[in-house]
């Protein structure tokens, strides 16, 4: 093969590689408001926080009390980067690293909650949805609703993601 050709290939590998890896990274974070895990196919949007509230509980827990975080708001990065400190002074402490899907599971949850406050304190104190239990059906129905209240007052209904990111903070909060 002539060199010139070897060349062009190689190079061409070296460009497609990056490009395949970013595109591929794109599919795995559908940019929801909550990074989902394994998707169902039946319900793509679907959130299971019940298991990220658990791993939150018991990894946050052991240093500081857990009202540090809940009293904090960030957005997703900024409870990534929190997280990442967070990794860094469990490997200084206890001489290992919090697993990476651990430290996934959390950043969502604490990211749920927060597009929960956000979303749902606009009209109302957020007592009101929390001081209720509902079961799935009687939550998504509820935030339907509610969807169409911000529709009338603010011209905008709440993205299908974010409403079942509080469906899902909600039956772990306030679910039965
Ligand atoms: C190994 C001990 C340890 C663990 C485990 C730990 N923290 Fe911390 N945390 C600290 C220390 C020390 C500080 C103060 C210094 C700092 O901010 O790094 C702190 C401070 C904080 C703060 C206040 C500063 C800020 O950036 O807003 C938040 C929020 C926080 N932690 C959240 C968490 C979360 C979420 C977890 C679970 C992933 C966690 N912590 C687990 C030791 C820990
Ligand atoms: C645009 C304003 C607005 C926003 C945003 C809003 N609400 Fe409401 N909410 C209302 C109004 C108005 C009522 C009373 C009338 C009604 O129930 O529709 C209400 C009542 C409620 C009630 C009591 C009635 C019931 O069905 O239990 C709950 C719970 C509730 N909201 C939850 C939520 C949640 C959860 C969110 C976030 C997804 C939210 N609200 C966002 C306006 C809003």
């Amino acid at each position: 093969m002539p060199r010139k050709l070897l060349f062009l290939i190689v190079v061409a590998i070296l460009i497609t590689v990056p490009v395949l890896l970013i595109a591929s990274d794109d599919v795995e974070d559908p940019k929801l408001a909550v990074y989902v895990g394994p998707v169902d196919a039946e319900r793509p949007m679907e959130v299971d926080l019940g298991r990220s509230k658990e791993v939150f509980v018991n990894t946050c827990s052991k240093c500081h009390s857990l009202k540090r975080p809940l009293g904090k708001t960030k957005d997703r990065a900024g409870w990534e980067k929190t997280v990442n400190r967070m990794n860094k002074n469990n490997k200084k402490r206890f001489g290992k690293e919090i697993p990476p899907l651990d430290r996934q599971e959390i950043v969502n949850y604490l990211t749920a909650k927060n597009t929960f406050e956000a979303t749902c304190s606009k009209c109302h104190a957020l007592s009101r949805p929390l001081g209720k239990t509902k079961n799935r059906a009687e939550w998504e129905k509820t935030i339907t609703r509610m969807s169409k209240n911000d529709k009338r007052r603010f011209g905008e209904p709440i993205p299908d993601d974010v409403q079942a990111t509080i469906v899902g903070y909600l039956l772990e909060n306030a679910g039965k």
